[in-house]
C-alpha cells in the first residue's frame, strides 16, 4: 500500500477512512437521481451491462451482491436465493423496498439485507455460489482484504464476478478520466442542478482505480483461480471473473 496524503486517500489499493466515509456521504446524496444519470452517462449502456454480469448466474443459486446501493442490479436477480450487503443503510431501505416489491411480485420470497463492508462480512465460510460486485468495488477501503473476505464465503467452485470502471490499461484510464471529469460531470450538473453534485466525488474512486493486472495480481493472491478480466466499454466499464478452487 503506498501513502495516500497526496491524493486525498485514495489509491488503487483502497481508501483511508476519513475519505471513504465522505465519499459514503455523497453515494447516498445520489440516491434520488441514481439510475437515471447512470442511464445517461453510460447513454443507456447500463442495462446491458447489468444483464451481462447477471448473466453468469443460473436459478436456483445462492447470491450474494456486495455493494447492492439502491437495488439497481439486484431487482433483476430473479428465481435465486439473494443477500444484499451495503454498509449504507439508507441504501440498503431503499433497496429493500425496490427488491422485495418485485420479489413479491414474482412470487419469491423476500432477499435478506446485511449492513456491512465487503471488508468484514458478518456471514458464514462456504455459502454462495455467486458474488457479484457492480461498480462497489472501487469503494472497498480496502481492495484485497475485501476479495479475502468474499473468497471466504464463497463455496468452493463458487464464482465473483465484478464489472466497474473499464481500464484494461492506463490509455483507458486517461479515456475515463476525460469522460468522467468531463460528460459525467456535466450530466450530473444538469440533472441535480447542484454544482457540487455527488458525482464530483466518484470521479475520484475512478480516477484512483487500478488496471485489469493490478486487480488480477492480487485475486490470485488471494487464492481464486481462472482470473480473467474483459473491457466492456473503454473507459466505462470492465468486467472480472474469478473462481474459488473445488
Ligand atoms: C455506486 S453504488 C453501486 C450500486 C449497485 N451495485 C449498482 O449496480 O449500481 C456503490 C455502493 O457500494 C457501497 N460500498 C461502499 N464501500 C463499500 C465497502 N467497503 N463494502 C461494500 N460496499 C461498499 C456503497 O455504500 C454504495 O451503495
Amino acid at each position: 500500500m503506498s501513502d495516500r496524503s497526496k491524493t486525498g486517500g485514495f489509491d488503487p489499493s483502497g481508501i483511508d477512512e476519513e475519505a471513504w466515509t465522505e465519499l459514503e456521504r455523497q453515494l447516498e446524496a445520489t440516491i434520488p437521481v441514481y439510475d437515471r444519470v447512470n442511464r445517461i452517462m453510460t447513454l443507456g449502456f447500463d442495462k446491458g451491462m447489468r444483464k451481462h454480469v447477471r448473466n453468469h448466474a443460473q436459478k436456483g443459486m445462492k447470491v450474494l451482491e456486495v455493494g447492492c446501493g439502491p437495488g439497481s442490479f439486484a431487482v433483476g436477480i430473479e428465481g435465486m436465493d439473494l443477500t444484499c450487503l451495503d454498509p449504507s443503510a439508507e441504501m440498503l431501505k431503499v433497496c429493500r423496498k425496490r427488491v422485495d416489491k418485485v420479489r413479491e411480485e414474482r412470487g419469491e420470497s423476500p432477499a435478506q439485507y446485511v449492513e456491512a463492508i465487503a471488508e468484514e462480512i458478518p456471514l458464514p465460510d462456504d455459502t454462495f455460489d455467486r458474488v457479484f460486485c457492480l461498480f462497489s468495488f472501487r469503494d472497498f477501503k480496502d481492495k484485497k482484504q475485501g476479495l479475502s473476505e468474499i473468497f471466504r464465503v464463497l463455496k468452493p467452485g463458487g464464482q465473483l464476478v465484478i464489472c466497474d470502471a473499464g481500464k484494461a490499461n492506463w490509455l483507458h484510464g486517461l479515456f475515463g478520466r476525460l469522460y468522467m471529469g468531463t460528460f459525467v460531470q456535466w450530466v450530473a450538473r444538469i440533472v441535480t442542478k447542484d454544482p457540487n453534485h455527488p458525482w464530483k466525488w466518484l470521479a475520484r474512486t475512478y480516477t484512483h482505480y487500478g488496471t485489469h493486472s493490478y486487480y488480477k495480481g492480487i485475486m490470485k493472491e488471494v487464492g481464486y483461480e481462472q482470473v480473467k478480466a474483459r473491457l466492456l466499454f473503454p473507459g466505462m466499464s470492465s468486467r472480472f471473473k474469478a473462481s474459488k478452487p473445488e
